[in-house]
């Protein structure tokens, strides 16, 4: 009897420090990321261990009754991939498991992702307000792509969001902003952004593709819309190329609907493929944290390094932030060279296991340089007012040996000598 009241008393212990320890927990239904991103909610009790590929344009009824079903949504089956499809399906139910979301929507890439949300929940003559601090492909759609269908976008500083859209009398239909932001690791306050839009009444839209969901989880934040480019750390292998956007059932339906009609559908076979890197993304991003993190401290105590953004570094002006809304701190890190473009373009091309290329998430170690590749054109002044130089290389850090890492780098940076 003392035994049972005991054992009662611990398991009342356990669920109040549940409920204290909270969202996690009760979100994930005692699931955590990594179990998630192997299994997401279900158990395999029959058939294949894996998402069988369903590469399949066109699904077959039996009758009219049951394909009608199908096209007013009653049933959950399946019509035309364009519209749904069993393999994206799956990989979709993931990936709403990780970020804690009702609905997820898998696209052929980031950009698909991207628009397909703008263009679902913004219409022509409403406006848009999007931190300066974003992807060059997306700035290229704000800037020649909506404007021709009557949606302007209005850009403001990383730190000024808040006070803007507090400022903007509910003129904003959308916000949209990155954080982590590339190539300087800025980070963005993602709950006083969502609040500030929930105040007034615009919807906040996060690319989050240098986070993971791993590493930061906006919609527990108050953020409407997720999204991630899953060409990155979501896909993890640099095979793919892929776009997600998640939120609400509501939200969605919107941007399922403009998804539909811009037809920027993921083929069934990247969406396995997509499935298959997720599985590992919990353990990828481990080491991505770990390595970029490592890299970052030994860099930063180098005389030929002027600068190193990181907001795993104490030093970095944002750190608290990130301490607060990430589990991690990402695997992309940009050192500033003390060395003109020239002395940069060298460093770079000696490297030998950091890989000479734009894009970042993958399992191998890429570097680059903004001002030859996502930033080339800009002079020195434009450059500098983003925080960059012409001697930033931006890191995406694998998940190789972090010494030989290292290695790499120092061994490139006495080229410079
Ligand atoms: C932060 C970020 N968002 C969006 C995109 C666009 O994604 P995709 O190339 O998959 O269309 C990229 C591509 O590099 C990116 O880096």
């Amino acid at each position: 009897m003392k035994n049972a009241r005991f054992r009662l008393s611990i398991r009342i212990c356990i669920f109040t420090f549940q409920i204290l320890l909270g969202v996690i927990i009760v979100r994930n239904k005692d699931r955590h990321p990594s179990t998630l991103c192997v299994q997401g909610y279900h158990t395999q009790t029959s058939g294949p261990a894996v998402v069988p590929i369903v590469q399949s344009s066109t699904f077959v009824f039996e009758n009219q009754k049951q394909m009608l079903d199908s096209v007013q949504g009653k049933s959950g089956g399946h019509v035309y991939t364009r519209w749904s499809n069993p393999t994206t399906k799956s990989v979709e139910e993931k990936i709403s498991a990780l970020e804690g979301t009702e609905d997820t929507h898998v696209l052929a890439s980031g950009m698909a992702a991207i628009s397909s949300a703008i263009f679902g929940v913004v219409k022509g003559g409403e406006r848009i307000l999007s931190s300066d601090s974003i992807y060059g492909g997306t700035v290229q759609l704000f800037n020649k792509i909506l404007p021709q269908y009557g949606i302007h976008v209005d850009y403001v500083d990383t730190d000024e969001i808040v006070d803007k859209l507090m400022d903007s009398g509910g003129s904003y239909k959308l916000c949209f902003f990155e954080t982590p932001t590339n190539p300087t690791l800025k980070i963005v306050d993602m709950k006083k952004v969502a609040d500030a839009a929930r105040t007034t009444g615009t919807i906040s839209m996060i690319d989050s593709t240098f986070g993971s969901p791993i590493n930061q989880r906006p919609y527990e934040f108050g953020v409407d819309l997720v999204m991630h480019s899953a060409t990155k750390y979501l896909g993890g292998h640099s095979d793919i190329i892929a776009g997600t956007i998640s939120g609400s059932k509501v939200m969605m339906t919107n941007v399922r609907s403009a998804a539909k009609l811009l037809g920027g559908t993921m083929d069934p076979f990247a969406s396995f493929l997509l499935d298959r890197g997720i599985k590992t993304l919990g353990v990828r991003m481990e080491r991505h944290n770990f390595n970029a993190k490592y890299l970052a401290e030994k860099l930063e105590r180098n005389s030929r390094i002027r600068k190193v953004h990181y907001p795993g570094l104490s030093s970095h002006p944002h750190h608290d932030v990130a301490r607060k809304q990430m589990d991690g701190f990402g695997g992309m890190l940009s050192i500033e060279l003390d060395s003109d473009l020239a002395g940069t373009s060298k460093f770079v091309d000696s490297l030998e296991i950091f890989l000479n290329a734009v894009s970042l998430g993958g399992v191998e170690s890429l570097a680059s340089i903004p001002a030859l590749t996502t930033h080339y054109g800009l002079n020195e002044t434009a450059l500098r007012e983003m925080d960059i130089a012409e001697s930033t290389v931006r890191l995406s850090v694998g998940i190789e040996d972090p010494s030989d890492l290292l290695f790499d780098l120092l061994s490139a940076l006495d080229v410079l000598q």
